[in-house]
Formats: structure tokens, sequence, C-alpha cells
């Protein structure tokens, strides 16, 4: 079985009046402990793939099977449950809630799922660490780097031990040097952790550590060999 699998998918949006086809029968299979990255052009459809895949949206015709299990089987309550619980999204924006701490931001998965709080304490410290940022969990997202920002949705991704990671371009708006020290951190979690990790990215480098390159062309996937 695999952690993520999608089958026959196929999506277009309509703007003004016309249609713009994205996914135009797209399968492809991501194993348990698998890192694959996402490439493609511009527009090419890399973040309207990853945003089906994880539930954000809903294919036109297709399916979307995590560990077996078809995610258009539930209801929008129990997808929204599911999603808290096996995916975690990482952001090249980071979406993080300026109001709340680095804690509170990385807690609110676990916080919507009502989980017991000495469970998240539990877990806060464990995922700061992993995420090395342990000492900021009481700053302000003001406060914090981009580099820092980006542990931070890392460290929230990673909080409820999810199946599979979604990261979009997730170092696209660091520097060269940041960007290279939060795809080490995404490789090491991998590694330890056993967690899937889509990865979108433009960057040839950050597509080369990946275990696997799959590029995105006429609304298909094919795996790339470098
Ligand atoms: N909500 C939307 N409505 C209409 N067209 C969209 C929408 N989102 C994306 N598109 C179009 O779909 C295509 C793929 O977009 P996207 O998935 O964002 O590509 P990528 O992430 O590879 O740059 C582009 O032509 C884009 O303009
Ligand atoms: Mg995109």
């Amino acid at each position: 079985m695999y952690a993520l699998e999608a089958r026959h998918l196929f999506k277009n949006y309509y703007a003004r009046g016309k249609k713009v086809e994205v996914l135009q029968d797209l399968s492809m299979q991501v194993k348990r402990g698998e890192m694959v990255a996402i490439m493609g052009a511009s527009g090419s459809g890399k973040t309207t793939l990853l945003h089906n895949l994880s539930g954000i949206d809903m294919p036109d015709a297709g399916e979307i099977l995590v560990n077996g299990k078809d995610l258009s089987a539930f209801t929008k309550e129990e997808l929204a449950l599911f999603r808290r619980r096996h995916f975690g999204m990482v952001f090249q924006d980071f979406q993080l809630l300026e109001s709340l701490s680095v804690g509170e931001n990385i807690l609110l998965p676990m916080i919507l799922d009502k989980r017991d709080g000495e469970e998240q304490a539990c877990r806060l410290k464990e995922v700061l660490e992993m995420a090395g940022i342990e000492g900021l969990e009481d700053r302000s997202i003001t406060e914090l780097s981009g580099g820092q920002k980006q542990r931070v949705a890392i460290a929230r991704a990673f909080v409820q031990g999810p199946n599979i990671i979604f990261a979009d371009e997730p170092t696209g708006n660091l520097d060269r040097e940041t960007a290279g020290h939060i795809l080490r951190c995404m490789l090491e979690l991998n590694r330890k952790t056993g967690t899937s990790i889509l990865l979108v990215t433009h960057d040839k480098h950050v597509a080369s550590v990946c275990h696997r390159v799959l590029r995105l062309q006429e609304g298909g996937v094919e795996d790339e060999l470098f």
C-alpha cells in the first residue's frame, strides 16, 4: 500500500468564461518514507496538484488514496480531522498566525483536536527540538527571521506525527544559505521519522537530494532522470 496514491486526476479551472485545463489524467504514487520532489514550469499545475492531493481542493475526477483510504469517502468534517491528524503542510509564505505565539502556532492542530494538555506540552518540546528552535516558544511570530518562521511551520507540520508532509516551495522565500538549512532539516526529519514528504520546488539542487523527482508537464507527471 502506498502512503499516497493519485489515480487518473483531472482538474480544470474556469476563469472569466475560459476553461483552464491543469491536471489531465494524472496518476502518481508516494511510498511510505519517500521524499519526492515535484518540478515543472511556472503555471504547470504544481500548486494545484498539491492542493488536490492534500484535500485543500477537490479534483473534478479521479481518486486520491492515503494509506489506501479514499479522500472522497469522507464528509467535510471527517476530512478536516483526517487532514489535521495525518497531513502536515508547509508553504512558501509560512502561513503562521501573527496573533499567536510560536508555541500556540505549533500546537494549533492539537488545540483544534482538543488533545490533552500534558500531551501537547510533551509534543511541543519534542518538535521544537526536531525543528531546531528550542527556547523560541513564547516569542511572537513577528520577531522571527524567515528561516525561523519556516522552522515553526515545520514543527507545526510534524506536531501530530503525520503520515505525509506537503510542502509548496518551502525554501522559495529564503536566501540560499537559510534554504540549505531548511532543506537539511526536512531531510533529517524524513529520515528520522519515516514521514513521507512531497515537495514542490523549481530548484534543481533541492530536487536532487530527494529520493525521486516527478516532472509535471501537459497535465501529467513523469519520472525525471538526472
Ligand atoms: N483559482 C484559479 N482560478 C483560475 N485559474 C487558476 C486558479 N489557480 C490556478 N490557476 C491557473 O492554473 C494553472 C496552474 O496553476 P498553479 O497550480 O498555481 O501552477 P504552479 O504552482 O505550477 O505555478 C495556471 O495557468 C494558473 O493561472
Ligand atoms: Mg505554485
